[in-house]
């Protein structure tokens, strides 16, 4: 709480992470499994002697080098400026314990990077089994970097026990491997690594749309259909993966997803089996549009059908990562800190010491409000905004003081049996304190103001 903090309008901290994040990973995936595709298919296309091949994947190397290349690492940078202004308190946890694994990743970032150049550069230029090499190479080292994220992206949902036991003592690296290979460490890189497939087959669409079916039918045909084979690894087993994974999760967080299936009524329980819904639903829309437009008729497939899929694997995606957030509500790292970059360990000292008097933003001069607003802001925008998404405004409705007190009390005590307990932390401080936010949200709650 150090930290100063960021205020996003309209949108909160924690889309701008989400955004770049979808981005990415519709990116940083087909990086992965792209790279597999491209030798494979090279040398499909020397070992069946289909050279009109050759071309149509040299083409499709060069838009793979530039999609990754460029919008792949900026977005993946964009990802370390955002969670390290939206969330500095959790950045600084990761990078404690992995910086190493950071440092490894970096490595194989610059291999991948390199290779990718080459690969496309030497097209022609050096004999083919040599090209399919350079293509192996990169995809050994893009997948690596699969591996070596995966642990870290893992930990955040489940840092491992042996991990949370020692959190909080500056003993924590000694644990790095267990924290690394955490309880959903495997299940999440299968997960990811179907994904990586899926997104080689959609992406390689989009290439293979633009093919001329009238003038290359064979071509196209053959292509096109090899293409939407690499979906078949995901159809077939995506559901037992999601299955292994949600196995590994805590029982408190999954008892998110159960909630919402029990309860009909619309609300943030149900946003999550929602999202689960319209994962699954694109997902079969998605294998639906492909078997019906591009393995029936694959001479006639557009690009705007392949756009159409590239689009549902986009939804599909972003209701993925949403629901894997939500799972994790109301931690950033699983068990140990709150969103909101409290620990769950300092939730006493808060208590008793106070959370504002260990703030550099408090001055002898803020008034009460001010320290209303700097509770607010430390303790409750992590998750909401004022008055747009997740607003505190539209939430508190009509509530008065005395209602918006009596709230505070309860997200305060934090009972086994507040129902808030499955998706906000505990409100920390003292009475003194909590009162002040009571008058701040008392000004934002009116319509009057
Ligand atoms: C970890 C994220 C997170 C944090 C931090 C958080 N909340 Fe929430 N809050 C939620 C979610 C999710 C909901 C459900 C929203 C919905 O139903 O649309 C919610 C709902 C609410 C509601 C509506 C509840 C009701 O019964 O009407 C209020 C009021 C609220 N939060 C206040 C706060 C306050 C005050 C703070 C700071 C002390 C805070 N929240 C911190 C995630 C959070």
């Amino acid at each position: 709480m150090n930290y100063p903090f960021w205020i996003v309008p309209h949108i909160g901290s924690g889309w701008v992470i989400g955004l770049i994040a979808i981005f990415h990973i519709m990116i940083s995936h087909f990086a992965v499994g792209g790279g597999l595709y491209l030798p494979l298919a090279e040398r499909k296309a020397l070992r069946e002697n289909r050279r009109d091949w050759l071309e149509t994947l040299r083409g499709h190397s060069k838009f793979f080098l530039i999609l990754t290349g460029v919008f792949g690492a900026v977005s993946g940078v964009g990802i370390w400026f955002s969670i390290g202004l939206a969330n500095p308190e959790a950045t600084s946890t990761l990078i404690h314990n992995f910086v190493f694994a950071w440092a490894i990743e970096w490595v194989f970032f610059m291999i991948e990077l390199s290779t990718a150049a080459v690969y496309y550069y030497t097209w022609g230029r050096i004999p083919h089994e040599l090209h399919i090499k350079v293509g192996y190479v990169y995809a050994v080292t893009s997948l690596f970097t699969l591996i070596i994220i995966n642990g870290i992206l893992a930990f955040m949902l489940t840092p491992s026990d042996a991990w949370l036991a020692v959190a909080g003592t500056g003993a924590e690296a000694s644990r790095f491997w267990q924290a690394f290979f955490n309880p959903t460490y495997w299940p999440s890189l299968v997960l990811r690594t179907l994904v990586c497939i899926s997104l080689a087959g959609i992406w390689a669409l989009v290439t293979c749309s633009r093919i001329d079916g009238a003038k290359n039918p064979s071509l196209k045909t053959s292509l096109v259909r090899w293409s939407a084979k690499w979906l078949i690894p995901s159809y077939l087993l995506l559901p037992f993966a999601l299955a292994w994974y949600l196995w590994q999760v805590p029982e408190s967080q999954r008892f998110l997803l159960q909630l919402g299936m029990s309860t009909a009524a619309p609300g943030m329980f149900t946003q999550l089996t929602r999202m689960s819904l319209l994962i699954v639903l694109s997902s079969v829309t998605l294998v639906g549009v492909v078997y019906l437009l591009a393995w029936r008729t694959p001479e006639k497939f557009r690009f705007s059908q392949a756009v159409v899929v590239l689009f549902l694997g986009l939804v599909a995606t972003a209701a993925g990562e949403y629901s894997r957030e939500m799972l994790r509500k109301p931690y950033v790292v699983g068990q140990h800190m709150f969103s909101n970059g409290v620990r769950r360990g300092d939730v006493d000292k808060f208590n008793q010491e106070g959370y504002l008097t260990h703030s550099p933003w408090v001055t002898t001069t803020s008034s009460t409000l001010d320290q209303g607003q700097i509770m607010f802001r430390g303790q409750c925008m992590a998750c909401h905004t004022a008055d747009s998404y997740r607003s505190m405004r539209g939430l508190l409705g009509e509530r008065n003081r005395d209602s918006i007190a009596s709230l505070l009390k309860i997200l305060h005590d934090y009972k086994p049996d507040s129902p808030y307990r499955a998706y906000m932390p505990p409100l920390v401080g003292t009475a003194g304190e909590i009162s002040a936010l009571s008058d701040y949200l008392t000004t934002l709650g009116s319509p009057a103001k």
